[in-house]
């Protein structure tokens, strides 16, 4: 099984985000001193994916323009002398192979993996990475998939353990643990109620998908929101071959909640040795105890 693309659909509106998204996309929002999906894309080459497809829509052009050349900036930098600067752009701009798709109705998150049919279906199987979800830890979380899905030869999601009264948050999966943290998923629902779910082990914004799920979001009706839901058309490859889920280990910020998206900003300037002294000494006068 070779996993070479990486789907990321981005064309959301970022209502939780607001009056901050009003004209930028929410995907550009910086966690400390990159945009969110910089970071994504991160995770996906260190997991040795280098094609990226973003489904986009008119107005996140911007997303596209952070992963290209941007020459003017590069010679101001270049006559400036500030070379590492020069650097750090550039790297940017040749990190990934990227391929943009508009969405152009936001129908749900399975309609906007089903617009990226044409470029993947030719392949065994493809990532899907969820902008809201920012992870760290050793291994990457897309990677923790990859290496179960080329074992097991079978699609596989990412979950993690959630307090109860958060389950209605996600899509949630009831399954059997075939072997430690690794689930063969029998049951999916998307934001059920919190005295309805099937478990606590909530869908994280990372997946390793099949052609085989295209038929089955073609055909999938509207579900929870009016949206055409991933979660619904994911039952249908758990009832065939099979679906997996692996618990993803690491730390996990929704970048979407305010209150997760300004600790992830805490958390990336606090691995900066030259900003953590100061980083500290300003907040520490901030806290009831500080
Ligand atoms: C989407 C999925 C949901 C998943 C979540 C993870 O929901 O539909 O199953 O748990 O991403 O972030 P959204 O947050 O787009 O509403």
């Amino acid at each position: 099984m070779n996993i070479r693309k990486v789907v990321i659909p981005v064309a959301g509106w970022g209502t939780r985000s607001l009056p901050a998204t009003k004209n930028i996309p929410k995907e550009m929002l910086p966690v400390y001193n990159k945009p969110g999906v910089q970071y994504i894309v991160e995770e996906a080459i260190r997991s040795g994916i280098g094609d990226v497809i973003f489904i986009t829509n008119r107005d996140k052009n911007v997303i596209e323009d952070h992963f290209d050349y941007n020459l003017q900036l590069e010679g101001v930098l270049e006559r400036a002398g500030k070379l590492d600067k020069l650097e750090m752009i550039r790297e940017v701009a040749e990190m990934a192979n990227c391929i943009s798709i508009r969405q152009k109705k936001q129908l749900g998150l399975g309609h906007a993996v089903l617009c990226a049919k044409d470029v993947v279906s030719s392949d065994d199987a493809f990532a899907v990475m969820v902008g809201d979800d920012l992870m760290f830890g050793m291994n990457p979380g897309i990677q923790q998939l990859i290496e179960v899905a080329k074992s097991e030869r079978l699609p596989v999601i990412g979950v993690m353990e959630v307090p109860q009264e958060r389950v209605n948050r996600y899509g949630i999966i009831a399954g059997e643990e075939v072997s430690p943290g690794i689930y063969r998923v029998n049951k999916l629902v998307e934001k059920p109620r919190v005295n309805e779910a099937p478990s606590r082990l909530a869908i994280v914004g990372r997946y390793v998908l099949t052609p085989a799920l295209f038929p089955l979001l073609e055909a999938q009706k509207p579900g929870h929101g009016g949206e055409i839901q991933l979660t619904d058309a994911l039952q249908g490859l758990a009832d065939g071959r099979g679906l997996l889920a692996v618990k993803i280990r690491g730390m996990r910020f929704d970048v979407g909640d305010w209150a997760e998206y300004l600790t992830a900003n805490i958390y990336f300037a606090l691995q900066d040795e030259e900003l953590r002294d100061d980083l500290v000494r300003h907040l520490k006068p901030l806290l009831p105890w500080g």
